[in-house]
């Protein structure tokens, strides 16, 4: 066998090696979003116990690590399609800190929509730009990987910072269910918002994408 020989089988090993370990993500400008693993555990228990965060969020009882294992373990394996649902992991493209989760439910394959989700866990993450980034390039799946028509979301009338994120990613107010969530002991209205494909289209056509690698 000669040098040159043995050197284009080394090259080719780290190619396909390379190939191998690819996984597949979706960028924004300073995140990107990946499947949720098991080992996102540890991360995901730091701040889910934390009021601040959960009073947005559906529920507010305490979650042990073993419901948290099981749902994670749920998740993990959720197929759009089969399942009405998928949650990502969102982490941050250059320091690949573990951020929070967005989420795709009720998946209708029908009616090629679905709602959206999303918590930035640490308290220190927050406005800082992420959740808008987050929720446009998990639109982007929604309607370019998914091809959904349309995506909607509740929110809590109070949860200003939300709202703001979810109007720079291109939703827009569409109603409200009065008294619609139960929040330490009282009842607030919940905000819909939601956003169409073609809107979303507009900022990005085919072709597009909203961050690079
Ligand atoms: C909602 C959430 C995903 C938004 O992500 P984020 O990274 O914090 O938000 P962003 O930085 O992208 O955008 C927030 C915007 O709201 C603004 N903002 C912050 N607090 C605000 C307030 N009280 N009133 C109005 N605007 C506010 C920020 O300045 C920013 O706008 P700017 O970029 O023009 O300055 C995140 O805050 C979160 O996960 N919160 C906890 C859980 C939650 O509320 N989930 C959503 C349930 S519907």
């Amino acid at each position: 066998m000669s040098k040159e020989f043995i050197e284009q089988c080394f090259l080719w090993n780290i190619f396909i090696f390379n190939i191998l370990q690819m996984k597949l993500m979706y960028y924004g400008e300073c995140v990107c979003l990946r499947a949720l693993e098991l080992e996102d555990l540890d991360d995901i228990l730091k701040h889910w116990n934390n009021l601040e965060l959960r009073q947005y969020l559906s529920s507010q009882t305490p979650m042990s690590r073993q419901a948290e294992r099981q749902w994670l373990e749920r998740a993990t394996t959720l197929d759009p399609w089969r399942d009405g649902g998928m949650t990502l992991a969102i982490e941050d493209k250059k320091t690949k800190e573990f951020l929070g989760t967005v989420s795709l439910f009720t998946i209708s394959s029908q009616h090629k929509a679905a709602e959206f989700g999303i918590a930035i866990h640490n308290p220190e993450n927050l406005s800082k730009g992420y959740g808008t980034d987050a929720t446009r390039v998990m639109l982007w799946i929604a309607f370019h990987i998914l091809g959904l028509n349309s995506v909607f979301l509740r929110t809590l009338d109070s949860n200003k910072r939300a709202q703001k994120a979810y109007e720079k990613a291109g939703f827009k107010n569409a109603g409200v269910t009065r008294q619609g969530a139960f929040v330490k002991g009282t009842f607030h209205d919940a905000i819909i918002m939601d956003i169409l494909k073609e809107e979303f289209l507009k900022v990005y056509p085919p072709g597009t994408e909203v961050g690079k690698p």
